[in-house]
């Protein structure tokens, strides 16, 4: 409510500029909190996956904390997880400005950011000030990370090794991007000789950090691309399944441009609204192919409960929103979480988690 009125000053403003002033505003709610706020739980909606408490499935996606500056205030908005990053072994300032673009007919968002982070070293330095010991969260927060744009593909493995190294010991999950598509050739990644090296570099490491700190290995996930096709995705999920990833996460942005009532000239990834069929369709790919034997983060156009809930019987076990904050506001985590209570009341179902899939 409070929202729609805000929502034209906020739109007024160059869209990146907005975001720092929202970044500014939720560190000052950060400080003025003494603890962090309990998670939003609710019994028919928390869950226990990879050894994590959830206390409810609507994550914020990856690229808004891209400097895990604000890691405390998610729990307050109604999160019940947050993904923090990119980040990149090198700090690097992104691509030229403008580089965020709204299309506001079509509720989407174009960026191509590029990965503008503080890299991994300085971040992990700021970490311990900022974050409270694991144990203490009220909601697991994952680290996602990139690859930095100086380094060739050929160097991609020892460039995501060194920002693993820096941010495991602050991170109860660890997602490697290799879907956005603002970083030259990143997509490349994706490739399964590439991506299993990769991948069987970075289970190795976490796996070698978990024996030093007498604990069990973090869970590692993969983010995909809205942009494969059938073959690649399924591809991606075998690979995943065989080497041990914990989980996957589709979608990032997309490269296409279909089904957009305005036009728009400008290149980099699309988010929103016109993304949510695409997203939805490679998630139910996804979940057909690991035969429900890894959880899947579902991402991409939502915007609602019903739309969560959808992308849950589509084979999410978690959701993620980001464009949706922007046109709906900061407490749309909340009003999901509200939602899919209201529904899964509404069915009779026990628990959210026995939908997982139903519509695959
Ligand atoms: C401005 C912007 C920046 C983003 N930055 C990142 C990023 O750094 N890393 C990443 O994995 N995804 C990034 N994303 C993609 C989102 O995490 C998400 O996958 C995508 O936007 C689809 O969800 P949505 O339609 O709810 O926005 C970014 C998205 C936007 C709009």
């Amino acid at each position: 409510m409070v929202y729609s009125f805000l929502r034209p000053l906020f739109f007024a403003l160059d869209p990146e500029h907005a975001h720092h002033l929202s970044i500014n505003a939720l560190k000052l709610l950060q400080t003025s909190q003494r603890r962090p706020t309990p998670a939003f739980s609710h019994q028919r909606l928390a869950q226990d996956l990879w050894g994590l408490r959830f206390p409810n499935p609507v994550g914020l996606a990856a690229g808004y904390d891209k400097n895990a500056v604000v890691p405390l205030v998610w729990s307050t908005l109604g999160f019940g997880f947050a993904e923090l990053g990119t980040i990149t072994a090198q700090a690097q300032p992104g691509n030229p400005k403008p580089r965020i673009f709204r299309l506001a007919q079509d509720r989407a968002l174009i960026n191509r950011l590029g990965f503008n982070n503080d890299g991994a070293r300085a971040i992990a330095q700021r970490l311990p000030s900022l974050l409270s010991p694991q144990s203490s969260r009220p909601i697991p927060l994952g680290f996602n990370i990139g690859k930095s744009k100086i380094t060739p593909l050929s160097d991609a493995v020892a460039d995501y090794l060194e920002s693993c190294k820096k941010l495991l010991p602050f991170t109860d999950y660890l997602v490697v991007n290799v879907s956005s598509p603002n970083t030259p050739a990143l997509r490349k990644l994706q490739e399964a000789e590439r991506l299993g090296r990769l991948l069987e570099a970075l289970l190795a490491s976490m796996r070698q950090f978990a024996e030093t700190e007498h604990t069990s290995s973090k869970p590692l996930l993969v983010k995909i691309a809205p942009d494969l096709d059938t073959a690649a995705i399924e591809e991606i999920a075998q690979l995943a399944l065989s080497v041990g990833v914990s989980g996957l996460i589709a979608t990032n942005t997309t490269v296409e441009r279909s089904g957009l009532r305005a036009g728009s000239p400008e290149t980099g990834g699309l988010s929103g609204h016109p993304l949510a069929t695409r997203a939805r369709a490679v998630l139910r790919t996804a979940y057909r192919a690991v035969e429900g034997r890894l959880p899947i983060i579902g991402v991409g156009g939502i915007f609602s409960a019903e739309e969560a809930y959808e992308r849950i019987c589509a084979g999410a076990s978690l959701v993620q929103i980001y464009t949706g904050l922007i046109y709906e506001g900061p407490f749309l985590a909340q009003r999901i979480v509200r939602g899919l209570v209201r529904i899964v009341e509404r069915e009779g179902l026990p628990h959210l988690r026995d939908v997982v899939g139903r519509d695959v």
